[in-house]
């Protein structure tokens, strides 16, 4: 089983070019399944999850091919509309191809998503949607299933801005007739992405990254060349790397509005953030201060940015507050923190950090994806040696971390160690 050793080292100096965005890429790939020409897509980063994805498509019978960075897919020889449970438990978003496939062929049956460190990760509100558009929904044998003939011209209003059920109603009603609102829809870049590529395709939405959503229904769609946007959170992880390393990294390939709330915490945490035409600088420093946090919907303050804030935190003296208000188990790292000597309480939702400049070395384990990354942030800070197991997590969602955190000066190095 291969681990990571991470040792303190330098500040971390230099230029880190950021990947293509892994939640953009999954929603859009499952999106190609509703039309029967050839999508072409670049900017795609080298994932566990866009493999899991890839591997999904075929089984329903659609072409995948890879190289380097560009996916091309091609949904014309799509013959099964049921996704079974090996893909659905090791991947949630793999339950994106059900508005697809609703949306093209009006059937699908997808296995239930399977729960995971953070969370249960329930699917109803997707379900509601579908149903509320007119689909008739089954749940049996741990499956979804979906089908009928739905006209559109609802009107349907999400209890929670959920980005998955936001992207797979949209999804679910771009080929259904008449004109489908959807209220209190999720903001995250990733469903403008989204919505941009279906437009490119020839769908009819409008107002995503708002929080209502027009959909309006249109006969078919057709293949198309799309760059999927850069992945915010891989840029987050860089940025507080500079700052927890005291270093100075130049952040390439980046959208500044998707990173702004990033930036916000960063600055009242005390850390230099310059931007530049073609991405941003940051410079960490000795002095900082703790600050509070609490994880909110697209634009707040991203849930994907918690463990890494984290970590950065527990090597800030003072006391500041952490409050996870998206996800109901989302402090899974906080264990591990603690065996490097990190001072976290936790109670509920919130949990009190009392940051410290002596954190110390020791052997950890990724619990999730986001997890691992902040994990390998404190052992860049923590004095000795840092093994960090369970990488299958950090390659879900970062390509080549270890590699390009070597290549601005980070002592660290992957290897077979048991
Ligand atoms: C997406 O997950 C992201 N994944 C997650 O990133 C991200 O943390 C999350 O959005 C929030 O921003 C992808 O885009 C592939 P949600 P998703 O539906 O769509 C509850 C990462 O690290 N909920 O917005 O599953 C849910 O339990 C991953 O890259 C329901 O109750 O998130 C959670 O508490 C982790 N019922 C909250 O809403 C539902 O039907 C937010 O979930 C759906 C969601």
């Amino acid at each position: 089983m291969e681990s990571l050793l991470v040792r303190k080292g330098g500040p971390l100096k230099g230029t880190v070019k950021i990947s293509g965005s892994k939640n953009s890429t999954l929603p859009i790939m499952a999106a190609s399944l509703m039309c029967s020409g050839e999508v072409i897509l670049t900017g795609v980063p080298d994932l566990e999850d866009i493999k899991v994805m890839s591997g999904a498509l075929e089984l329903l019978g659609a072409r995948v091919k890879r190289e380097q960075d560009v996916l091309v897919i091609d949904g014309s020889t799509i013959d099964s509309f049921e996704l079974p449970e090996e893909f659905s438990r090791r991947m949630r978003a793999s339950n994106l191809v059900m508005g697809a496939l609703l949306s093209r062929f009006r059937q699908a049956r997808v296995a239930y998503p399977g729960g995971c460190a953070i969370g249960t990760r329930p699917v109803d509100l997707h379900l509601k949607g579908f149903e509320k558009l007119g689909y008739t929904i089954k749940e049996e044998y741990g499956f979804m299933e979906g089908n009928g003939q739905p006209r559109g011209g609802k009107e349907i209003l999400l209890d929670f801005p959920s980005v998955g059920a936001t992207e797979n109603i949209m999804m679910a009603a771009t080929l259904l007739p008449g004109t489908t609102i959807l209220r209190n829809a999720a903001r995250e870049p990733e469903i403008v992405d989204l919505q941009n590529f279906l437009n490119r395709m020839g769908a009819r939405i409008r107002g995503a990254g708002l929080d209502t959503i027009r959909i309006e229904g249109v006969q078919r769609l057709g293949g198309v060349e799309h760059a999927v946007i850069p992945d915010r959170i891989e840029a987050g992880t860089f940025m507080v790397a500079a700052a927890i390393t005291r270093g100075e990294l130049f952040i390439e390939n980046v959208v500044l509005e998707h990173v702004q709330p990033i930036i916000a915490k960063l600055q009242e945490i005390g850390v230099e953030v310059i931007i530049c035409s073609c991405g941003l600088k940051v410079v960490g420093n000795q002095k900082m201060k703790p600050t509070d946090i609490k994880t909110m919907p697209y634009p707040g303050f991203p849930t994907d940015m918690q463990p890494q804030f984290m970590a950065l935190l527990s090597t800030v003296e003072g006391t500041s507050i952490m409050v996870e208000t998206i996800f109901e188990n989302r402090f899974m790292h906080v264990p591990e923190l603690r065996r490097m000597g990190a001072d976290i309480k936790v109670e509920g939702r919130v949990a009190i950090i009392k940051g410290r400049t002596d954190l110390e070395g020791a052997t950890v384990e990724a619990t999730d994806l986001r997890a691992g990354a902040a994990l390998i942030l404190a052992g860049l800070f923590a004095e000795g040696e840092t093994r960090i197991q369970q990488l299958e997590h950090i390659d879900r969602g970062y390509e080549n971390l270890h590699v390009k955190l070597k290549n601005v000066g980070a002592d660290i190095v992957r290897g077979p160690w048991s």
